[in-house]
């Protein structure tokens, strides 16, 4: 594929249990101005939409349709060896493809109406949806049903987050229009969340 810029892969260990993970998940508003590692943010994309084996990714969705995308908003100094700028990830070749060049962070935190954790994270998610590849089987039940995939999606972001020592933040509060400029998604992709994500100030708790 043109211009894919490969992920390195997941790993599938850590030390850091599924219930330490729930247990010391918060959502974090303060970042510090620390750049996270190709592999931190490629362990969080795959977490969040990564390809398993076959159809199976890493989070369920219904009837196997896959209607979410994940754009990266990487800010300056951001992600270790990557510019700034916008990525889609692309799933199936666990790589970023490169959108727009530059910093997008303080527009994408004014677009959610001036969330500073946005403008602050070195690095912000956003999912967004094609409600259409779910309709044409799902008619009705299809919006529930995506709705339900972009919780799946951010959670995993969540724990895998705090299973790296990083903080996440599910943001649902922004302009839909002025978020889908800035992403570059199509028309037909409407955003779900902004999830900015970073190193957080605090510890976050520790597991007794
Ligand atoms: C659908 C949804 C939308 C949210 N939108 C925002 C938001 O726009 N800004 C924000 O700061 N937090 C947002 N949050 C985070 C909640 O405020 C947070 O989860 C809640 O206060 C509980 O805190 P905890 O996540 O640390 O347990 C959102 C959470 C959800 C599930």
């Amino acid at each position: 594929m043109d211009g894919l810029v490969r992920l390195p892969g997941p790993k599938l260990d850590s030390d850091v249990s599924v219930e330490a993970a729930i247990f010391r998940r918060r959502s974090v508003r303060r970042f510090l101005k620390e750049e996270i590692s190709k592999e931190a943010l490629a362990q969080i994309l795959w977490a969040a939409q990564g390809v398993l084996i076959g159809e199976h990714r890493t989070v369920p969705s219904a009837g196997g349709l896959f209607p979410l995308e994940i754009w990266v908003v990487i800010g300056a100094d951001g992600v270790e060896a990557t510019g700034s700028g916008i990525y889609l990830y692309v799933p199936a070749e666990n790589g970023l493809i490169s959108r727009s060049r530059g910093d997008f962070r303080a527009a994408l935190a004014a677009a959610a109406f001036g969330q500073q954790s946005i403008a602050e994270a070195p690095v912000s998610l956003i999912i967004t949806a094609d409600y259409e590849r779910t309709k044409a089987r799902y008619r009705q039940r299809a919006e529930r049903y995506v709705h339900m995939e972009a919780g799946h999606a951010a959670q995993n972001v969540y724990l895998q987050a705090t299973a790296l020592g990083l903080g996440a933040l599910a943001v649902g509060a922004f302009d839909d229009d002025a978020v889908r400029e800035i992403s570059g998604a199509g028309e037909n992709h409407a955003p779900l969340y902004i999830i900015p994500i970073g190193s957080a100030p605090l510890n976050l708790p520790a597991v007794f």
